[in-house]
């Protein structure tokens, strides 16, 4: 998180970019936390949520008796009250036209008036926006204006998803397993096999689909030990096993090499699937190949063989 240090401290305007569930509005959260606006408030305003409708006195606020339905002394807007601290606009690719303008407006005059008002009112206010939609192709498709666009994006960070952070999958696991064994009041462990499913895996859903999963995983398996064969059938699918690159440390025959490889893959395999007819499968070779090397190897050949 070391750009986020950084740019914590100066009130610039930062977009946050990135697929649903990599931790941007953690991200956001940070860095407001480091930034000398941490005593003050933090408001989030989700854009895609808001109806149309009610987006404009919801962000800007209103005036008594400016429209059906208004506030009985009128109503400050979720920008006033950031006043002194930051706004955080979550999904800021789904505002609507007419208020990316007003927004700029707000950005550039630092003031603004609510709906059905006339006075300005002044806002200090730290804008930290974050979308997972491609902003420069809306941008050049003419649904997101590019003068607001380079107002939001003084310091882009843009987050990679965690199938390209390999590195910080196990870690956020174990963060995961630590944190819902004790809210659930459980001391389980993850097997191997299952760690390594977690680093193959391509997380489409990104650090919510590893929370989710692992919470899921705690709460319903009965055993102590969360193995690879407790997960839902629809992950296995997606496992991306050509991304671990195989790892090779020191030089032998090829011929030691080969049977060091087949009986890990062998092994693995026979550890997560029932039968030899379905290693032979997951291994791209006949049946009789799988028996025949499993003998060779003095591996034992499951009985069950059925599918
Ligand atoms: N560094 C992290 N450590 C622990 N949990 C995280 C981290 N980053 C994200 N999360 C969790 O992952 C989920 C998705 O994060 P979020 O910031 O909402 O993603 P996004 O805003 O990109 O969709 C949340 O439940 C959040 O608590
Ligand atoms: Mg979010």
């Amino acid at each position: 998180m070391s750009t986020l240090e950084s740019v914590a401290s100066v009130t610039t305007t930062i977009l946050i970019s990135g697929e649903s569930g990599v931790g941007k509005s953690v991200a956001a959260r940070h860095i407001h936390d480091r930034s000398d606006r941490k005593d003050c408030p933090f408001v989030v305003i989700n854009c895609g949520s808001i109806p149309e409708n009610l987006i404009e006195s919801e962000l800007f606020g209103h005036m008594e008796g400016s429209f059906t339905g208004a506030t009985k002394g009128g109503k400050a807007g979720l920008i006033e009250l950031g006043d002194g601290g930051t706004v955080f606009l979550d999904e800021v690719g789904d505002l609507p036209q007419s208020i990316q303008v007003k927004l700029l407006h707000v950005i550039q005059e630092k003031k603004l008036i609510r709906v059905g008002g006339q006075k300005y009112i002044d806002v200090d206010i730290r804008i930290i926006a974050a979308t997972n939609r491609d902003l420069p192709k809306m941008v050049e498709q003419g649904t997101f204006r590019e003068d607001l666009y380079y107002r939001l994006s003084v310091v882009p960070i843009t987050v990679p998803p965690l199938r390209e952070r390999k590195d910080e999958i196990e870690e956020l696991a174990w963060k995961f397993l630590s944190h819902y064994n004790s809210k659930y009041n459980y001391q389980k462990e993850f097997s191997p096999d299952l760690l390594h499913f977690f680093r193959s895996y391509q997380w489409p859903g990104n650090i919510r689909e590893l929370e989710n999963i692992i919470e899921r995983l705690i709460v319903t398996v009965d055993s102590d030990i969360i193995r690879k064969k407790h997960l839902p059938a629809g992950l296995l699918d997606d496992e991306d096993i050509s991304s671990e690159p195989l790892v090779v440390n020191k030089i032998l025959t090829l011929k030691d090499a080969t049977a060091m490889m087949e009986t890990q893959l062998l092994e693995l395999a026979a550890e997560n699937l029932k039968s030899t007819y379905k290693i032979a499968k997951s291994l791209g070779v006949n049946q009789s190949t799988v028996v025949r090397k499993m003998k060779a190897y003095n591996m034992n050949i499951k009985k069950e063989e059925t599918d």
